[in-house]
């Protein structure tokens, strides 16, 4: 009885030490960290030794850096799916609003983002005229009958072609083939569009693309100073579908830089 009561009184005395133990680590733990504005965040921070404010925001900026990079896929998506730069919605220049064409490192500009001015009525560009005469006495030694089937266009007969193609098939597929009046490259004098003779049901069709005409035009048009302006599948950087038909004129040094550059005019001029 005597053993038992000794027994119980040292298990006794040990809790008491250990809690007292805890206490006393607890109450100096606590002074120490109030002693150093103590606080939660700062708390975690000392025994994970990492900045909770840092990882916050760190997460955030992945959030938001994923949120961006969402954004981007889906506008390049939505680009490439609609097959279409778009004109700007509050747009810097209109051809209301210019007085000159754009020029970009010497280079006449005409597309979705530079538009010409209204009275900007060169006619047909007499040295692309030559160069187009070249080529189409080449393409003929090569057995092959081109036509140059519209060049220049004024600004009224763009209006009324392009009201015309809006009426047959809405506003936005209009946008995807035909310019507004004011941002044609045929209002510059220097794009041609070019067809077989004798072949009408291909011209301004996707089936020229298939003509051995095209495939004449497509490698060597460059060597007479043309590109070919709205390539397939850059639709999202030209503004406009492929057309196999449509020809600029660049002069022979450019047009084989860009050529050979496999890049769109745009890209080629940084634009
Ligand atoms: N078809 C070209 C884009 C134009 O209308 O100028
Ligand atoms: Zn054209």
């Amino acid at each position: 009885m005597r053993l038992e009561n000794n027994q119980k009184k040292r298990r006794t005395k040990w809790w008491i030490a250990l809690g007292a133990a805890v206490t006393i680590f607890a109450g100096a733990s606590l002074g120490a960290l109030s002693a150093y504005n103590w606080s939660p965040e700062e708390a975690i921070e000392g025994l994970f030794g990492i900045s909770l404010q840092q990882s916050i925001s760190q997460n955030n900026h992945e959030e938001r850096t994923i949120d961006e990079d969402v954004k981007e896929i889906t506008r390049a998506e939505e680009l490439t799916e609609d097959s279409e730069t778009a004109y700007p919605e509050e747009p810097e220049r209109t051809p209301e609003t210019m007085d000159e064409p754009t020029y970009v490192k010497g280079v006449l500009i005409a597309n979705k983002q530079y538009p010409l001015p209204t009275d900007y009525a060169p006619g047909e560009n007499p040295e692309a005229r030559a160069a187009y005469d070249d080529m189409q006495e080449a393409a003929s030694e090569a057995g092959f009958s081109l036509v140059a089937f519209s060049t220049y266009r004024s600004y009224d007969y763009q209006t009324d072609l392009y009201n015309r193609y809006v009426d047959e098939h809405g506003q936005e597929e209009a946008d995807r083939f035909s310019a507004r009046p004011g941002y044609s490259e045929h209002q510059t004098g220097l794009g041609f569009d070019i067809g077989a003779e004798d072949q009408e049901e291909h011209w301004a069709s996707d089936s020229f693309k298939d003509t051995d005409e095209a495939k004449w035009l497509a490698e060597n048009a460059h060597q007479y100073g043309f590109i070919l302006r709205y390539p397939a599948g850059k639709e999202h950087i030209t503004g406009y579908q492929y057309e196999s038909w449509h020809f600029r004129y660049l002069g022979k040094d450019l047009a084989t830089k860009v050529y050979n550059s496999g890049l769109t005019l745009e890209e080629y001029l940084g634009i």
